[in-house]
């Protein structure tokens, strides 16, 4: 079983958001997948409970109420509080994958930057068996702030592997217990894209499921060389256009 595990002490930065896409996702491409709720919030297992009963299936677990992180499944989502990280010490041994969202705001990059020194501290960035990977989240293009979160990353050395943008969207599928991959394709496509090379890096993302890259959007693009892929530039024109619409879904 792969063990993947959303972390970042600072609160709001998008855990729960990407635990829960990531789980309808693995889910979606017929994976046994359980979400392990680690936060006393229950924020992921609270989703779960409004989910409708036709999507697809994901079996919650109470971490926090220390249910055991056991079963047959293929992976386990862990969704963690926004807790110091000498807290979650035992995570490091199950985890194969950490991913870490940070906001682009001066106040998550004081955060990002002390989480950092802790991981090194801890030795977590040396460990042979954990891929880490960092999600910029809630990114609004073309702001000031951006070009500075950009260096810091970039002069931090942290391995970042998406960025989502700041959408109503993820706000109003969560609250329907939905996820943006149970949406009509057509209707999150820019947003769809950007969850790509995340998937990819998870290892979740098949390239030769035509009904995957159906829902990408991506089967008129679908090419082996990796330019052929959408670029950052061209998600950000269309996530501006799509931003300047202000487009009202009704779901
Ligand atoms: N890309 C995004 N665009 C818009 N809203 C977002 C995005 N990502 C997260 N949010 C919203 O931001 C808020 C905080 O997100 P979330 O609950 O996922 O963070 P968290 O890190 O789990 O927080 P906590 O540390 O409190 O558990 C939620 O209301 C969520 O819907
Ligand atoms: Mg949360």
């Amino acid at each position: 079983m792969k063990h993947i595990v959303l972390l970042n002490p600072k609160g709001g930065c998008g855990k729960t958001t990407i635990a829960t896409h990531l789980a309808v996702y693995a889910s979606t491409m017929g994976l046994r997948v359980a979400l392990a709720d680690h936060d006393k919030q229950q924020s992921s297992l609270d989703w779960l409970k409004t989910r409708p009963k036709y999507c697809a299936d994901i079996v919650p677990i109470a971490a926090c109420d220390d249910e055991p992180l056991e079963g047959n499944f293929d992976v386990m989502i862990h969704d963690l509080p926004g807790l110091s990280i000498s807290n979650q010490a035992s995570v490091a041994s199950t985890c194969d994958q950490l991913l870490i969202p940070i906001m682009p705001s001066p106040i998550d990059v004081k955060a990002a930057l002390r989480l950092w020194v802790n991981l090194s501290n801890m030795g977590w960035l040396d460990k042979p068996n954990m891929k880490i990977g960092v999600i910029a989240n809630r990114v609004k293009a073309n702001t000031k702030y951006l070009a500075t979160f950009d260096s810091f990353i970039e002069r931090m050395n942290m391995p970042r592997i998406g960025s989502l943008r700041d959408t109503q969207k993820y706000i109003r599928a969560l609250d329907a217990g939905l996820s943006l991959f149970d949406l009509p394709p057509n209707r999150v496509a820019a947003d769809l894209a950007q969850w790509q090379p995340i998937m990819e890096w998870t290892g979740l993302f098949d390239m030769e499921d035509e009904e995957l890259v159906g829902m990408f959007g991506l089967e008129d693009e679908i090419q082996p060389a990796e330019d052929q892929f959408v670029s950052l530039e061209e998600m950000n024109q269309e996530t501006q256009m799509e931003e300047e619409k202000n487009e009202e879904y009704d779901y």
